[in-house]
Order: C-alpha cells, then structure tokens, then sequence
C-alpha cells in the first residue's frame, strides 16, 4: 500500500477536519501518500485530487465544515457514475480509500467496495448520529451542544416572559439530536420523526406545567417530526394553551462551528484506525467507536442501514418533568 484517497461527502459535520488531518498524517507516519478528493463523489468522478502534505492539515484541528467540501452526488447512485469513481481510483493508483460521512457516503463507499473491489474504510461523521458501526458519529456532540446552549438562551427569554418555546432542531429521519438535547436542556416535552405525535397529551401536559406555575416551557422538536415540525406541532398546539409561545428554529447552525474536544478526540481516533485498517488489508469496514472502544466492522456485518435513535431517553422525561 503506498497511496489512499479521503473524501467526505453529503451533509458536513463539525470534525471532519480533525478526522482528515489524521488520516493524512496517520498516513505519512506511515510512509503513505494521501490524496484529498474534493468535494466527495462529484470531485471523485471529475478527477479532483490533489496530494495532501501533512503541513496542508496543519491548523485545522479547530474548524467546521471539511476544506476539501463535502456535496451530495447523484451520480454516484448509478453504476455508471460508480464505475467512473472506480476508474478513477485507478487512473490516480490509490490502494485505498477514507470516505467520510453518514448514510449515503457508506452506500457509495460499500458499493465501490463489492463492485469494484476497491478497499474502503468508512468513518461515521453525521450529526444526525445514525451511520452504523458507530454509536458516537463525529460531529453529533459539538451539535447536541451548540442546541443546548441556544435552548438554554431561550429558556432566559421564555422564562421572563413566561412563554412556551417550540424548538425545532435538525434530524429529518432521526430523533437522536432532538433526544439529546432535549434531556440536556430540561425541555418539557421531546418531539421525534420516530413517534407520532399526540396533540392533545401535549397540549395537556404543557397545561399540567402551567397550572404547576412553570414560567418557561420548552418543547424541542426534530425537523422530521411527522406533523411538520416546530411550526406545525406549534400551530396545532395554540388551540389548547392558554400560554404565549414562540417557536424558533435552530436549522444549520447546528452543522457549523468549532467542534467539541469530544469530537476532535474521536475523529483522530477514528482517522488513525481508518489508516491502519487499510494497511492492514481491510477492504471494506466502518471504524466506529462501539462500547466506548474503537472498533473496526466489516460492511458485510453492519446489521442495519441506519443506528436508531435512542427512544429510551423519553423515559426519562417524566421523572424530570
Ligand atoms: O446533516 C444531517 C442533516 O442535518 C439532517 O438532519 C437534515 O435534514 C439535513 O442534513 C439537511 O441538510 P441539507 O440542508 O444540507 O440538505
């Protein structure tokens, strides 16, 4: 093995640099060549390499979003466009391949692997925290964080003004941040894609908190929640409350900015078994962080597409209501 490619690609996730940084000088530890493909899938198939020296990766460690760009590629959900990025592996004469990124960045890197038999290790960054062979993804605590903090500058207002925050933050298919930050930030009331939601109970139990002389009450609600989100739980919510609300809506602010210690840890980590997989021979595995250990999977023993969202922490609610 003498040269690897490392790409990240659909949505970004705060780490993604520090995990780059680390394959790239993991691999010149090594003796190892990296590559950075730009732009993921779609600068793979335009033949956007460029060799990564390790003083390209100096004083990123810090920052958000990935500097090699991260885009969704529809392309590469055809064999087509697959054997294309195959092709070009091939023409660049990398032995192996990081991909970086959640759901769809392992369906991409799986295929390239049983299709073309080109080595992939995946590492799990989304801040959706549902790629599996993981059970932390890279860039889900600096989110659940920075939610928790803009909860918590709600929670002064709604307190002084004795109103109810519906919060809506991101997870179209997943409830995890949602669940997070929720328990994190003392909300009354967690919202999920998972669960329909029950109008009336909420309505009943906001007004439980009211007549209880709760001043500030929080609601947090994923995006993807069935009914349409903070907006629409809010609007059919009013009719039943005697309370002001107000809802706000968190959106991609929750993608950017300096990435947790937590998450920096993890992506070196993560980036650092990636590299040594793929020296090792491993052609296609997700290094994840499973009880607390890293670890690496074969893609062939993921039992699932998706890590589901951790449901149990609704139980938690009404002991800390
Ligand atoms: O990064 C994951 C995620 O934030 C989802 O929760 C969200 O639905 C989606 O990305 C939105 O991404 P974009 O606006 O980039 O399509």
């Amino acid at each position: 093995m003498k040269r690897i490619a490392i790409l990240a690609s659909g949505g970004d996730a705060p780490g993604m640099n520090a995990c780059v940084r680390a394959v790239v000088r993991a691999g010149s530890h090594r003796g190892l060549e990296t590559l950075g493909v730009k732009d993921g899938y779609v600068g793979l198939i335009n033949r956007q390499l460029i060799i990564l020296h390790r003083h390209d990766v100096s004083n990123i460690i810090q920052r958000g979003g990935v500097f090699l760009g991260s885009l969704r590629c529809e392309e590469f959900y055809t064999p087509e466009g697959r054997a294309r990025g195959a092709e070009v592996l091939r023409a660049f004469n990398v032995d192996g391949l990081v991909a970086i990124g959640g759901e769809g960045t392992l369906r991409g890197a799986r295929a390239l692997s049983s299709e073309h038999g080109i080595a992939t290790v995946v590492v799990p960054a989304t801040i959706d925290n549902d790629a599996p062979g993981t059970d932390w993804c890279i860039g889900f605590d600096t989110a659940v964080n920075t939610a928790v903090e803009a909860v918590d500058r709600l929670r002064d207002t709604a307190e002084a003004t004795e109103r109810v925050f519906f919060v809506e933050v991101m997870g179209r298919e997943s409830g995890a941040l949602a669940l997070h930050t929720g328990v994190a930030a003392g909300a009354d009331a967690i919202l999920v894609p998972e669960i329909e939601t029950n109008v009336e109970e909420l309505a009943e139990l906001l007004n439980r908190a009211i007549l209880r002389r709760s001043r500030s009450l929080i609601v947090v609600v994923a995006e993807g929640e069935i009914a349409g989100g903070a907006f629409a739980i809010a609007e059919r919510v009013r009719q039943h409350i005697k309370f002001d609300y107000r809802v706000t809506v968190l959106g991609h602010i929750q993608r950017g900015g300096t990435p947790t210690a937590r998450d920096r840890l993890l992506a070196s980590q993560l980036g650092i078994c990636a590299v040594e997989a793929l020296m090792d021979g491993k052609t296609g595995h997700v290094a994840g962080e499973l009880c607390g250990e890293v670890r690496l999977t074969p893609f062939d023993e993921l039992t699932t597409d998706k890590r589901l969202a951790p449901l149990s922490l609704l139980q938690l609610l009404p002991d800390l209501f």
